[in-house]
C-alpha cells in the first residue's frame, strides 16, 4: 500500500518517491536481512508487516533530508541506509504494540500480527524488532545517534502511556491532545529527518532546523490520520474507520465539535465511549454532529497551519530537488487519502 494523493500539487507523490526510489529498494533489502530472527515467530512478524506495504514515510523523510543536507549530487552513505531501516523497524514495533493496545484487527489492509499471533507472541516480538532497531544503530558506535533513538523510543511509550490514560474520557482539551501527537508521532518525523541530516554530515543548527520541519510534517499528519478515521473508506485506508472514538479515543475533531455541541450530542458521543461501539449510536450520527460544528473542516485548516509552517522552514535551506521534494511532502501528508 503506497501514498495515494488526490491534488495535483508542485511535485507528484511519483516524483517525489522517484528522487530516493533506488535508496528505497536498498533500504527494503537491509529491512529483509535484519528481520530475521532465531526463533520463527519473531521473523515471521516482521516480515509480515514488511510485506503488508506501508508507506515508507519515515525512511521517505530520512532520506531527503541526508540528500537535502550534501552539498555534492553523490551517493548517500551506508549509514543513511542503515537508519531508514532503523526508522521504518522502530515503527513497525510500535505499530505492532499500538494494536495489542487498542485490540485493532486489521492493520495495512491485512489482519494485525495480534489477530494472527495473539497479544503475548506480538508484544514479545515489537520488543525483539525494537531491539534490533538498536542493535543496527549500536554499530555506527555513535552516541548522538544513540541518545536521539533512547529519547525517541521512551516519547513514544509516554505518548501511548498518555494515550490510555485518557482513553474513554471526553474531557480532554486540545493542549491534552497536542501533548499526545507530539510524543506519539511528531518525535519519530523530528528524528526521522535529523538523523538524515546528521548522517550527511550536516551542522547541528542544520539539523536542528531540518528537525523542525519536520515535527511540523508529523503534527500534520497525525492531524490528518485523525480526521481520515471519521472521513476514510476502509479499502483505502487499511484499517477501519470510526476506531478512534470506538477504542476510547477522544481526537481533535471531536474536541472542536464538543466545545459547541449541544447537550444531547454530547450524550451521544458519551454513549459511544461507554459502549466502545457504535450499537446506540450510529456512527453517522457522530459524523452529523462533526459536520454541524465543523470539526472536520477545522483539523483541516489547523493541519494546513503546520504544514505551512514546515515549508516556511524548508524555504530556509539551500535549492535542491531534494529541498524541494521535502516542501512537496507536506502537500502528499494533507492530501492523502490513506
Ligand atoms: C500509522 O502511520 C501510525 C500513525 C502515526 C498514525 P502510517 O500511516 O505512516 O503507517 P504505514 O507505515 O503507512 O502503514
Ligand atoms: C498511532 O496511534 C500509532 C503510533 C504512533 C504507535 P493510533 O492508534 O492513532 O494509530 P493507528 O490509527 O492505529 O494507525
Ligand atoms: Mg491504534
Ligand atoms: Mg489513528
Amino acid at each position: 500500500m503506497g501514498f495515494t494523493s488526490k491534488l495535483g500539487q508542485a511535485l507528484t507523490t511519483r516524483e517525489i518517491v522517484d528522487l530516493v526510489r533506488d535508496d528505497l529498494k536498498l533500504v527494503e533489502r537491509e529491512l529483509e536481512v535484519e528481520s530475521v530472527g532465531s526463533v520463527e515467530a519473531v521473523t515471521q512478524i516482521a516480515r509480515h508487516l514488511q510485506r503488508s506495504g506501508g508507506k515508507r514515510l519515515r525512511p521517505i523523510l530520512l532520506l531527503l533530508s541526508a540528500r537535502a543536507s550534501r552539498t555534492g549530487g553523490d551517493a548517500l552513505p551506508p549509514i543513511a541506509i542503515r537508519m531508514a531501516a532503523v526508522v521504518e523497524l522502530i515503527h513497525g514495533a510500535t505499530l505492532i504494540h499500538d494494536d495489542v493496545i487498542d485490540v485493532a484487527q486489521t492493520r495495512r489492509g491485512r489482519p494485525s500480527s495480534n489477530v494472527i499471533w495473539g497479544n503475548h507472541v506480538s508484544v514479545l516480538s515489537g520488543d525483539w524488532l525494537y531491539m534490533q532497531a538498536f542493535q543496527i544503530a549500536l554499530r555506527e558506535r555513535n552516541f548522538h545517534i544513540l541518545d536521539m533513538l533512547i529519547n525517541l523510543t521512551q516519547m513514544m511509550v509516554e505518548g501511548e502511556l498518555l494515550q490510555l490514560e485518557r482513553i474513554g474520557k471526553m474531557d480532554i482539551s486540545e493542549a491534552d491532545y497536542m501533548q499526545l501527537i507530539d510524543r506519539k508521532t511528531a518525535c519519530l518525523f523530528s528524528v526521522c529527518a535529523k538523523l538524515g541530516a546528521h548522517v550527511a554530515g550536516a551542522s547541528e543548527s542544520f539539523e536542528t532546523r531540518l528537525g523542525e520541519y519536520a515535527w511540523n510534517v508529523g503534527i500534520a499528519f497525525q492531524l490528518v490520520d485523525d480526521v481520515l478515521d471519521f472521513t476514510a473508506r476502509e479499502s483505502v485506508l487499511g484499517k477501519p474507520v470510526g476506531s478512534d472514538l470506538r477504542e476510547g479515543k477522544v481526537t481533535l475533531p471531536l474536541i472542536y465539535a464538543l466545545e459547541t455541541a449541544s447537550e444531547p450530542e454530547r450524550r451521544k458521543v458519551a454513549t459511544v465511549l461507554a459502549e466502545k461501539s457504535y450499537q446506540s449510536v450510529a456512527f453517522d450520527e457522530i459524523l452529523a454532529i462533526l459536520e454541524r460544528h465543523r470539526g472536520i473542516d477545522r483539523v483541516r485548516e489547523r493541519a494546513q497551519q503546520f504544514t505551512e509552517k514546515a515549508r516556511a522552514i524548508i524555504a530556509e535551506f539551500p535549492d535542491s530537488p531534494y529541498q524541494r521534494a521535502l516542501s512537496a511532502v507536506t502537500d502528499l501528508v494533507t492530501d492523502r487519502d490513506c
